[in-house]
C-alpha cells in the first residue's frame, strides 16, 4: 500500500473549514497525487452524502482536473483515498488505453459501521494472531504521552483502515482484561482514539463482564445487583469524559469460559441491558456476541446452540444493543452454511463477525484470499439485515503488518466488501495487486487466478464437501482427524464433527434423524438441506451422514470424490506454487519473492500433509483404495 512520496507536490485547493480529517485528505492528496497540478476537495453540508462522496475527474491534456465533494470532512477523506485509489490501480492514468479519461461518481458506504476487532491482549501476545506481536505497545503510553515510533504506527494504521472506509476499531480481545477498563489503561485508550479519530474510527473496547468484580469493587457481578449497575454507569461516564466519542462495549458472555450474567441466573438480555443503559446517555452501544455455546442448551448440536439462545430474546434488548453473530454457525471454518440467526431475529440490530485473521485457513502461512468466502456469505445474508459488519483483524507488528504478504489482501477486501458488498472479489484482487506489486497485466491476471482459486483449494485439501473442524487441539494448524481427549468439552473433539464409521461419514443433522438443524433454516434452504438429494455438495457432511458408496452428480462414489477433492486441492496449490516459482520472479523484489516462495512451498508441504492425514485415517473406516 502506498506510493512514493512526490518531489513535486500538487496543490490541493480546500474550500471547508480547516479541520484535522480535511488536513489528512490535503497531506494525503499532496503526497501522493501525481495526475494533476491542482485537485479540489470541497465540503458542501447541502449533499447529503453522509460518510460518502462525488468525485468529479476529467482528464484535460497531460493531467487531470479533479474534485472530491462531501457533506462532511470524512467523506473528503475518503475521496481523496478513493483517488489516490484509482491513481494506484491504473483507473486514472495519463498513459495507457485502459484509464478512464472523465470519472463522476457518488460513493456511500453500504454497512453504516465497518469495523475491525483486535483479538489483542494487554501483554502484547494476539489470540489466533499469526502477524506478530500486537500493534497497541502499552508499555510505550505513560504519563499521557506514546513514543514517536508507536504514533507513527499507529497513524500508519489509521490511514490504512481509512482509505478502505474503516470506521471502527474494537482494540482488544473478546476474552477481555478486567484491566482494560482500570484508569491506568483507559488513559492510554485515550491517546489512541485520539489518533484514530481524525482517521474517522470510533473506538471501542471488549470487556471482561465481571470487571467490576474482578477489580475488587463489587461482591458480584450480577447484572440486577444495584451495586453492579452503579459501577458501570460511574464506568461509563469515566470513559466518556476521557473519550466523549467512544463507541461502546463489545461483550464475550457465557462463552467459552467467560463470566456473563447466567453466571447469576441472568439472561443475556438482562445482561446486555444493564450495560446499554449505562452507556445510553453518551450514545454508546453494546454490542453482544452470539457465540455462546456450551452454556444453556449444552446437550444441543452446538451449530444450533446460538439461535436457540438468542431467539426468545428478540425485542426484550434495549434499543442501543447489537447483536453480533459469525458468518457460519460454528466458527470460522473453510466453508460453512451461513448462520440462520441472521434471518430469524427481526427486532435486534445486528453486525455480521468475519474472521480475517486466517485462524482456519492456514494462518499466515497459507496464500488464501477470503473475498470470495465473504461473498458466498453476503449472497445468503443480504446486506440489508445487518447494521454493521465486525471482523477479526490480522494485523500485528510485522513490518509487513499481516504476516504473509498475501495476508495484507483479505484485511483490504474486508475493508472494501463493508464499503460496498457488491464488488466482486476480482475487482478487490485486482486492485489490491496493482497497488502492491508493478506488474504487467498479464502477470497480475495470472495472480489474480491464483487468489481467486485459493480459498477453494484451501477447502479441498482441509475439508471438503462439509466436512468441518478436524483441525490439531488448540492451535487450530494442520489436520487431527482422530482428536479425542476425554477430558475436554466434545465439541472441541474432531471425532464430534465428521463422525466416520464403518458406513459413512459426515454429521447427520436432519430433522428425522439427525440433530434437526436443518430446520433452523428459513425455506428454501430448509428442505433444500435437509434432503440428501438435494443438499448442496459442499455442505453435504455438514448436514448428512453419507454412506462412503453413495453417488455423487458426479456419478463418482462419496469415497472417490473426498479422495478427488483432496487431490485437486494439493494440485492447486502445487500450481500456485508453480506459478510464483517459475513466472513471477521478475516481477516482484527479491524479498518479497522469496518470502511468498517460502511460505509457498510450506503451503505444499502442508496440502500434502492434510490429504495424507486426513485420507489415511478416513480409509481406516471406508476400507476402500485411495486412488
Ligand atoms: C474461536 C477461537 C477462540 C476465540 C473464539 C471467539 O473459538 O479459537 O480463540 O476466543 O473463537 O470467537 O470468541
Amino acid at each position: 500500500m502506498g506510493t512514493p512520496v512526490l518531489s513535486n507536490p500538487c496543490t490541493v485547493v480546500i474550500k471547508a473549514p480547516t479541520s484535522p480529517t480535511v488536513d489528512i485528505a490535503r497531506q494525503e492528496l499532496e503526497s501522493h497525487w501525481s495526475l494533476g497540478s491542482r485537485v479540489s476537495l470541497v465540503l458542501n453540508k447541502k449533499l447529503r452524502l453522509g460518510e460518502g462522496y462525488r468525485i468529479i475527474a476529467k482528464r484535460k491534456g497531460t493531467s487531470y482536473e479533479a474534485a472530491v465533494h462531501a457533506s462532511r470532512p470524512i467523506g473528503l477523506l475518503y475521496g481523496a483515498y478513493d483517488l489516490l485509489r484509482m491513481q494506484n490501480s491504473g483507473t486514472l492514468a495519463l498513459h495507457g488505453s485502459h484509464a478512464n479519461t472523465a470519472v463522476d461518481k457518488v460513493e456511500r458506504p453500504v454497512f453504516p459501521t465497518r469495523m475491525l476487532n483486535h483479538w489483542d491482549n494487554l501483554d502484547g501476545s494476539i489470540e489466533r494472531g499469526y502477524a506478530g506481536k500486537s500493534i497497541w505497545k502499552w508499555e510505550q503510553i505513560s504519563n499521557g504521552t506514546m513514543t514517536e515510533t508507536l504514533r507513527s504506527r499507529i497513524q500508519q494504521y489509521a490511514a490504512a483502515n481509512a482509505s478502505l472506509g474503516i470506521n471502527a476499531s474494537v482494540l482488544n480481545n473478546v476474552n477481555a482484561s478486567p484491566k482494560m477498563l482500570t484508569r491506568e489503561y483507559l488513559d492510554k485508550v485515550k491517546l489512541i482514539a485520539d489518533i484514530l479519530r481524525p482517521y474517522g474510527i470510533t473506538t471501542y473496547l471488549s470487556i471482561n463482564f465481571a470487571t467490576p468484580m474482578a477489580l475488587g469493587d463489587t461482591k458480584t457481578a450480577d447484572p440486577l445487583d444495584k451495586d453492579v449497575a452503579k459501577w458501570w454507569k460511574k464506568k461509563a461516564k469515566e470513559v466518556y469524559s476521557l473519550i466523549p466519542d467512544f463507541g461502546g462495549f463489545l461483550v464475550k458472555a457465557n462463552s467459552e469460559g467467560q463470566p456473563g450474567p447466567g453466571d447469576y441466573q441472568r439472561t443475556h438480555a438482562e445482561g446486555a441491558n444493564m450495560l446499554a443503559d449505562a452507556v445510553k446517555s453518551y450514545g454508546g452501544k453494546i454490542i453482544w456476541r452470539s457465540f455462546v455455546y456450551g452454556a444453556n442448551h449444552k446437550n444441543e448440536d452446538r451449530v444450533k446452540q446460538s439461535l436457540s439462545e438468542f431467539k426468545p430474546m428478540d425485542g426484550k434488548f434495549r434499543p442501543n444493543v447489537i447483536l453480533q453473530s459469525k458468518n457460519g454457525p460454528l466458527d470460522f471454518q473453510p466453508r460453512e452454511p451461513f448462520a440462520p440467526i441472521f434471518m430469524h431475529l427481526k427486532k435486534t440490530p445486528q453486525y455480521g463477525e468475519l474472521q480475517i485473521t486466517q485462524e482456519y485457513l492456514g494462518q499466515s502461512k497459507h496464500l488464501v484470499y477470503l473475498a470470495p468466502m465473504w461473498k458466498e456469505f453476503f449472497s445468503f445474508v443480504h446486506p440489508s439485515l445487518m447494521q454493521g459488519i465486525a471482523a477479526v483483524a490480522n494485523i500485528g507488528d510485522d513490518a509487513n503488518w499481516c504476516g504473509h504478504p498475501f495476508s495484507q489482501a483479505n484485511w483490504y477486501a474486508f475493508g472494501r466488501l463493508a464499503w460496498n458488498p457488491e464488488l466482486s472479489s476480482e475487482e478487490i484482487a485486482d486492485e489490491w495487486l496493482r497497488q502492491t506489486f508493478s506488474m504487467p497485466d498479464e502477470a497480475i491476471a495470472t495472480m489474480k487466478s491464483v487468489m481467486m482459486e485459493s480459498r477453494e483449494a484451501c477447502v479441498n485439501y482441509m475439508m471438503p464437501l462439509g466436512l468441518h473442524h478436524i483441525f490439531k487441539f488448540d492451535h487450530h494448524y494442520g489436520p487431527e482427524p482422530d482428536g479425542f481427549k476425554a477430558d475436554y468439552p466434545l465439541e472441541w473433539c474432531p471425532v464430534y464433527y465428521h463422525r466416520a464409521d464403518s458406513i459413512g461419514v459426515g454429521f447427520d443433522r436432519t430433522v428425522a434423524t439427525g440433530s434437526g438443524a436443518t430446520a433452523q433454516y428459513p425455506e428454501p434452504y430448509a428442505s433444500e438441506y435437509d434432503n440428501i438429494a438435494t443438499c448442496p455438495e459442499e455442505y453435504l457432511l455438514w448436514f448428512h451422514h453419507v454412506p462412503w458408496t453413495y453417488r455423487m452428480k458426479s456419478g463418482k462414489t462419496l469415497w472417490q470424490e473426498l479422495c478427488d477433492k483432496y487431490n485437486a486441492g494439493v494440485a492447486t496449490v502445487r500450481n500456485h506454487r508453480y506459478i510464483w516459482h517459475y513466472k513471477m520472479k521478475p516481477y516482484v523484489d527479491a524479498e518479497r519473492w522469496q518470502h511468498v516462495d517460502t511460505l509457498l512451498n510450506h503451503q505444499l508441504d502442508n496440502a500434502r500433509e492434510w490429504r495424507n492425514v486426513c485420507l489415511d485415517y478416513f480409509q481406516t473406516f471406508s476400507k476402500l483404495p485411495v486412488e
